[in-house]
């Protein structure tokens, strides 16, 4: 019998690289950045080197993506206690922190993409991501809330709404909506999938978004589930979603290649926040290599499917890439 010798395609860079199955690169990438209504960067504890920044400090850190080929921004913003309330109002004034965000980046950086987010939790006095009436999350009245901020950050100038929310039936309100306000070019990208993980914390110490009461298990997907995350799947398609999203991401590899197998869409993968903050305290531990560990991480995203990657590595990615390819 003839040996077969799989180590034949690895022995040399030139010939891994012509046999390389999976590639990645920086216009891949998104970069989520949070925005604050104070003058100076605030530096979020449990994600080392981000910031809640100040307007001006946003347009230089997306400037800065942009300038090493991440195409594409998700933005964030952290309200100030006092103009949260019950009804998420402050999420639909064309005068809010985000809506000045998105008109300024559009105007400093017209071809990046603006990517939104919609749900009431930044909003909230009460941080859910749907309306609470007597300590339950009502759904079919979040769903004009929702469908208004969407409506709101579009005016603005976002390239793309992405609802987080994970309420039944908001993919469909969202669209009705923005067409009827004319925004036929505005994208949806659905947090279609967005488990009830806990990997979200340190993204809920940056904005102060926890839940006062309770937790997100009556919206947000059991982590054992995966049957119905087709079902999810299927619904948002058949609302109209034009992206739909798997979130965490390295945790739920599997659920990303059968989202991928499921869907002609786009498939996006959101690496997030508790993802970036164990591969930072490791590093700061010596006991991981950052760089590295992220490289992977963001490589095996795309290899179980996802086409775009939520990452808050994606600037130091962007570089690292950049690098490799001139052969440091
Ligand atoms: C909220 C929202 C969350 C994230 C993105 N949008 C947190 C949550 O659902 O509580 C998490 C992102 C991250 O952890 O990086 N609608």
């Amino acid at each position: 019998m003839i040996p077969l010798r799989p180590r034949r395609n690895r022995v040399s860079a030139g010939i891994r690289s012509l046999v390389h199955e999976t590639d990645l690169g920086p216009e891949r990438l998104v970069l989520p950045l949070f925005v604050h209504d104070l003058p100076t960067a605030v530096p979020i504890a449990s994600m080392p080197g981000c910031s809640r920044l100040p307007l001006d400090g946003l347009i230089e850190a997306a400037r800065e993506a942009h300038g090493v080929g991440v195409r594409a921004v998700a933005l964030f913003p952290a309200l100030a206690d006092a103009s949260k309330d019950h009804l998420a109002t402050a999420s639909t004034d064309p005068e809010g922190l985000l809506p000045r965000t998105v008109r300024a980046l559009k105007r400093a950086l017209p071809d990046l993409v603006v990517i939104t987010d919609v749900a009431m939790d930044p909003y909230s006095s009460d941080g859910h991501d749907g309306l609470v009436r007597d300590g339950r999350i009502v759904n079919d009245d979040s769903l004009p809330i929702l469908a208004a901020m969407a409506v709101a950050q579009a005016r603005a100038g976002a390239d793309v709404v992405a609802p987080s929310d994970m309420m039944d039936g908001r993919v469909g309100a969202i669209r009705a909506a923005l067409d009827a306000a004319g925004f036929h070019d505005v994208a949806i990208c659905s947090y279609c999938v967005k488990y009830a993980s806990a990997f979200y914390g340190p993204f809920r110490d940056a904005l102060d978004s926890a839940p006062r009461s309770g937790d997100k298990k009556t919206y947000q997907m059991d982590p054992a589930n995966v049957r119905e995350a087709l079902r999810e799947v299927a619904l948002d398609e058949s609302e109209g979603a034009d992206w739909l999203m798997v979130k965490p991401g390295l945790p739920y590899l599997d659920v990303i290649s059968r989202v991928r197998a499921a869907t002609a869409l786009p498939v996006a993968a959101y690496h997030v926040s508790g993802e970036f903050a164990m591969l930072k305290a490791a590093a700061a531990n010596g006991w991981l290599d950052y760089d590295k560990c992220l490289l992977e991480s963001l490589l095996s995203l795309r290899r179980a499917g996802a086409d775009i990657i939520f990452t808050y590595g994606a600037v130091d990615a962007a570089r690292l890439l950049a690098e490799r390819k001139r052969g440091g």
